[in-house]
């Protein structure tokens, strides 16, 4: 039997223009996190359970785009694992489902990381990370890369799409409350709308792209050095950024005006937007109180995290 796991993820800044080249920094998120257990099975068979969906299927049931099957196919061809062995694979989650918190790429990278231990395949996470994008392509149109790659190595990323991993320090630790709408919004067509935007007045929004990568360079500088306090105003820069993409919504917009109210030092949704989650950032004596405000402003779960 192995197992292995993968945290979830929350984009601090940067989301949406790091599609279109701008930088973007990411944190792992460990409170939450995918498990995926790989045993021999005795039936002749290959089954998934993954009870957190209410899944229990064959594999050779299961349309070949599924999530699941579509991550298992794309691992027995790429490491010519033929005919399809007999197995028994466990999937629990805790990471709320497209929320922006990276769930899909978490439990794909949990599953080549216990497919990988199983057949003694010893895959690097370069590799890993490599299969991931692959799968994130399958499913969410234009990726930039960033939540596989987050999730693969489970550090701080500065990411550029397609440029090598450069992780950044924390310089002093920092305290985010995450709330989610709870409303699942597929990031495919958040990103496709921002792409008809751009595709129609491509300077206008070229420069908002400029703008958001300089929020980020900015943040990268401030939370290196330690003096996360004056992220905020970035982070209230950053949100109505993308409220300009229109990637926010009603409700993101709320939470985030809640959390301001209640003593956050800047707040922005995080991630495809439309829905999902927003971050605020605190002082860690008020993210007890912010978070309860974030609740009774609607918020149907909210994690407090310290990024360190
Ligand atoms: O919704 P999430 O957290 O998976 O993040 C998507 C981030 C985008 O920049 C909107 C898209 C991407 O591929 O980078």
């Amino acid at each position: 039997m192995t197992h292995a796991f993968a945290p979830g993820k929350i984009i601090l800044f940067g989301e949406h223009a790091v599609v279109y080249g701008r930088p973007a920094l990411a944190v792992p998120v460990t409170q939450i996190h995918a498990d995926v257990e790989v045993t021999a099975s005795r039936d002749a068979q290959t089954w998934i359970h993954a009870p957190d969906v209410n899944l229990h299927a064959e594999l050779n049931t299961l349309p070949s785009d599924h999530p699941i099957a579509s991550v298992l196919h794309n691992f027995f061809f790429a490491f010519g694992i033929s005919p399809i062995p007999s197995l028994d694979i466990s999937i629990t989650s805790t990471i709320p489902v497209a929320s922006g918190l990276g769930s899909g790429a978490a439990v794909t990278v949990a599953l080549f990381r216990a497919l990988s231990s199983f057949f003694f395949l010893d895959l690097t996470n370069e590799q890993i990370n490599q299969q991931a994008y692959e799968i994130e392509k399958l499913h969410h149109g234009t990726p930039s890369g960033i939540d596989n790659t987050v999730v693969t190595y489970a550090r701080p990323v500065y990411f550029i799409k397609g440029q090598p991993i450069e992780t950044f320090k924390v310089g002093a630790p920092f305290t985010l409350v995450i709330a989610d709408t709870g409303i699942s919004a597929p990031t495919k067509e958040a990103v496709g709308d921002v792409r008809m935007l751009w595709e129609a007045d491509k300077a206008k929004w070229e420069k908002v792209f400029d703008e958001i990568g300089e929020i980020v360079r900015k943040a990268k500088e401030i939370i290196e050095n330690g003096e996360w306090k004056s992220l905020g105003a970035l982070m209230d820069a950053n949100h109505s950024l993308l409220q300009q993409l229109t990637v926010s919504s009603p409700e993101l917009d709320s939470l985030v005006e809640s959390a301001r109210r209640s003593g956050a030092s800047g707040a922005k949704l995080s991630g495809g937007g439309r829905g999902g989650n927003m971050i605020a950032l605190v002082e860690k004596e008020r993210a007890a109180q912010v978070s309860e405000a974030l609740l009774s402003a609607g918020a149907k779960r909210t994690i407090i995290t310290e990024v360190a």
